[in-house]
């Protein structure tokens, strides 16, 4: 069985990497790599001939291409009967891959995998969500005019940034964990009352707001709080925000836009020279001011709206992501059969 990928010049990373090859060889698939299509992460192609691919000029007929995140501003030229394995997007692309899924190509959408204890392996959601937190306060970091720590010397003492970080989920805690680290006084604010416990244990401060509700739905998700909580939350949040030198936003609802957590008042409240950075553009936001994909300033107040944090650290987000797919693939090709009955390929399968 043979697996491919297709590149993206948007998309620096990259779902096989030199170190999958060699385990994709060693279960008996064939490899083949189109030119250059790691060195935007630093895989050089060598590095996959030496783990055992071939590598081609043009896109190769594959049984299974793994990808990050295609793009679909051209059509993608692959065979019908193929697998696409890749974060696919499904609400936004839902025309484009209703066509190739006419077009005999199967698609199995990797956000779809079931956030079950077995899949924790593959969930690429997580591995990104992680890298992303990371690099979110490097960024923030990068724009902050000041220094970030305490600092005492001869000529006097500088004052820790204070951060404020909002949901803490996976990249929410990798976001205070990475602040921790670097110095600053953190604080971290989530709907879902049971994260307090992990914001603490990471040394940060929980910003609480009451409730009777544990904000969370069964499968482990946030809940969309009922407008008294959102009021409460508003009031508090303004107070904690104008003294906040850097906000962190992570807020999601699944299926949802993202929440308005920080209107335009809260953001002219800040001191100047803070930044906020904001992790959820591509679903709308979390400040009500913040732009996809771009940098701006409002008076004194930075905000970063980038939905490719993890693409930003390619290297290491992309040996994440091609050991998840790795894991997928292996579940799903069996004595190099194809086998989409179980749990978590099928919950992928957008055309069954
Ligand atoms: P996400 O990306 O869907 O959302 C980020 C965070 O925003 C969440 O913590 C959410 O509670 C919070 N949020 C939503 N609305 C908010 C609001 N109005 N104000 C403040 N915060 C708000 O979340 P993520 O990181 O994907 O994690 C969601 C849950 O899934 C967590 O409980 C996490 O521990 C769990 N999880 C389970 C895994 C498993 O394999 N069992 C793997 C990864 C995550």
């Amino acid at each position: 069985m043979k697996i491919s990928t297709i590149t993206d010049k948007k998309e620096k990373r990259v779902a096989i990497t030199p170190e999958t090859t060699k385990k994709y060889i060693n279960s008996g698939f064939e490899v083949v790599i189109p030119r250059g299509a790691g060195i935007c992460a630093g895989f050089r192609d060598e590095e996959y001939v030496a783990a055992g691919a071939s590598v081609v000029d043009e896109v190769p007929d594959a049984d299974l291409y793994l990808c990050v995140k295609p793009s679909f501003e051209e059509e993608l030229k692959i065979k019908s009967g193929s697998f696409l394995i890749s974060l696919l997007s499904p609400f936004q692309n839902q025309s484009v891959l209703e066509k190739m899924s006419d077009n005999g190509i199967k698609l199995c959408a990797l956000e779809k995998i079931p956030r079950i204890s077995r899949a924790q392996t593959m969930d690429v959601l997580s591995s990104q969500a992680n890298i992303a937190g990371y690099r979110a306060v490097l960024e923030a970091f990068g724009e902050y005019r000041r220094v970030v720590p305490l600092m005492m010397t001869a000529a006097g003492t500088i004052r820790p940034a204070k951060v404020l970080v909002l949901g803490a989920g996976v990249a929410g805690l990798q976001a205070v964990a990475t602040a921790k680290r670097l110095g600053a006084i953190v604080s971290a604010f989530d709907v879902r009352s049971s994260v307090k416990e992990q914001v603490e244990s990471l040394g940060a401060i929980f910003v609480e707001v009451e409730s009777k509700d544990s904000g969370e739905s069964s499968d482990g998700y946030a809940k969309e709080p009922d407008a008294d909580y959102r009021k409460r939350q508003a009031e508090k949040l303004a107070r904690v925000i104008s003294e906040t030198d850097i906000a962190i936003t992570t807020a999601q609802i699944p299926g949802k836009p993202a929440p308005i957590l920080i209107t335009k008042e809260m953001a002219e409240s800040m001191p100047a020279g803070a930044v906020i950075v904001d992790m959820s553009t591509e679903t709308g936001g979390n400040c009500e001011l913040s732009e996809r994909d771009r940098v701006i300033k409002v008076g004194e107040v930075t905000i970063i709206g980038y939905t490719d944090f993890a693409a930003r650290v390619a290297y290491d987000s992309s040996q994440l992501f091609a050991r998840n797919v790795f894991n997928f693939v292996a579940i799903m090709v069996k004595d190099g059969q194809i086998d989409t009955l179980d749990e978590i390929v099928s919950a992928t399968l957008l055309n069954k």
